[in-house]
């Protein structure tokens, strides 16, 4: 195979909270995002312009359209269609996706929507304790079905939470203030509860209201190598995938949690209480597809439990993601890997690993929503960015795409992350992963002009080509 399936889409993405910008315009309310990211307004760029899409959603398109893709992938802000969260609608909000999404299929682009990308409306958090709150999966419920019965005749390909599974990994994206590690392991664990219940009730309403209309979960993919050929080390890269990943998508897939993960609850006497009827809302949970967010590979060694640090408890790093847990696994280095400049392992491989390890669990379509090279990058004195890393990032991904696609699996498309240049979800600006440069910085706003990279021609050509990588 030298070129990719005929109905394979090429596309793109983003998010609100970090492509958006105008943070309190036109009705929107306040999101936790935005509070987030104004705690570190005076080292870094905040969301109260991110890359401005809001005032500069035309011109984008106009460029996605010269670009060729066929799909955009970005989020509704919650907060801007229901700015409390679960109070009145803002009319305003929700012309301003009729307007992006109706100009997106007059350019020939299919949008792709995700429903909560990190930015739950803040009043939830001051009302509810955000997650912790069974009301706050009714809420989204409400706002999901409010997108659907709007939106639902023009989006037919829908996702309803990005990386639940990375999100809830970090207390300070949940909200979570308490230092003790039991307590804030205890209320991850109902916050995720309610989580799954949120979603499988957007899924249910999908289905009855989008006439076609298909909905899953992006998942934040893992894939661990062990750190040696020992047994214990083996086992510690599959718990390493389980609790941080297939835990996810086994429930979604499956409307229960799977054995190994009410294990660990057990173990950890953090069993989130559930209700009767529960069980029947989590069975409409099932995805239709999954949306896939790959970035790097991880590399994991046993980790026993002692008196100390007893089996399910986390060694706590801060706001990293990769957590330890006594009795499952610990986070290695892997020296046969190169990191980015951020650190993440650079590892085409392990994306065919993930895209046939989908595939062969839930026989169902897989489509890439994100995967992308984060860097730091500076216009030349002739105003241009040549990011040939990105490019051979991209290329080498797509290798794996096509291989895995020869092995089998039913991979709908490739969106890439990220279309311009935005807000990372915790590096600010600096940080840069578009095809198009947004003229601005941590401090400074500049004229937020957008300049095509060397990566956004070759993404072009590869486009127009269906695939050509010897490009
Ligand atoms: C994914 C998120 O986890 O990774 C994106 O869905 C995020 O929102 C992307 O931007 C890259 O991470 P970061 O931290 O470099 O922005």
């Amino acid at each position: 195979m030298d070129r990719f399936p005929d109905h394979f889409l090429w596309g793109a993405s983003s998010s609100a909270f970090q492509v958006e910008g105008a943070w309190n315009e036109d009705g929107k309310g306040l999101t936790d995002a935005d509070v987030r990211s104004f705690r570190r307004s005076a080292v870094q760029a905040d969301s109260k312009v991110a890359s401005d899409f809001y005032h500069h959603w035309r011109e984008d398109i106009a460029l996605m359209k010269e670009l060729g893709i066929g799909m955009y992938r970005f989020s509704i802000s919650w907060a801007r269609i229901v700015p409390s969260g679960d109070g009145p609608v803002n009319p305003a909000g929700i012309e301003f996706y009729d307007r992006v999404i109706d100009c997106l299929l007059e350019n020939g682009i299919q949008p792709f929507v995700t429903l909560y990308h990190f930015d739950l409306p803040y009043d939830l958090v001051v009302k509810y304790n955000g997650w912790l709150d069974r009301r706050c999966a009714d809420a989204f419920a409400r706002y999901a079905k409010i997108c659907f019965k709007q939106y639902g005749d023009r989006v037919k390909y829908w996702q309803t939470i990005n990386e639940q599974n990375l999100m809830t990994r970090v207390d300070e994206r949940m909200n979570i203030s308490e230092p003790d590690l039991w307590k804030a392991d205890q209320i991850r664990a109902q916050m995720e509860y309610h989580l799954f219940l949120a979603n499988a009730l957007a899924v249910k309403a999908c289905h009855e209201l989008v006439e076609g209309g298909k909905i899953g979960p992006a998942i934040s993919a893992s894939c661990t190598y062990p750190l040696t050929n020992k047994p214990e080390d083996v086992w510690a890269a599959r718990m390493n995938d389980a609790m941080k990943t297939l835990y996810c998508l086994d429930t979604y897939y499956n409307g229960r949690y799977p054995g190994y993960y009410m294990r660990y609850l057990k173990e950890r006497s953090i069993v989130p209480q559930m209700q009767e009827g529960d069980e029947e809302i989590l069975a409409f949970g099932r995805m239709d597809y999954i949306a896939v967010n790959y970035y790097r590979t991880l590399c994991a060694s046993a980790l026993p439990a002692d008196e100390q640090h007893p089996v399910g408890m986390r060694v706590y790093r801060g706001n990293e993601v990769d957590f330890d847990l006594y009795g499952y696994c610990k986070d290695e280095k892997n020296e046969h890997l190169r990191a980015s400049e951020y650190g993440a392992q650079i590892d085409p491989m392990g994306l065919r690993i993930v895209l046939n390890e989908y595939s062969g669990r839930y026989h169902l379509p897989l489509l890439i929503t994100e995967n992308g090279l984060g860097q730091e990058e500076e216009l030349t004195p002739d105003g241009k960015i040549h990011d040939s890393s990105r490019i051979e990032y991209i290329r080498s991904h797509l290798r794996a795409c096509m291989l895995a696609i020869e092995d089998g699996v039913d991979l709908m498309g490739y969106s890439l992350w990220s279309f311009t240049d935005l807000l990372s979800s915790h590096q600010g600006f600096r940080k840069r992963y578009g095809l198009v440069y947004v003229n601005r910085d941590e401090t400074d706003e500049k004229d937020l002009r957008r300049i095509k990279k060397d990566s956004y021609s070759w993404y072009q050509k590869v486009i127009r080509t269906n695939g050509d990588l010897r490009i």
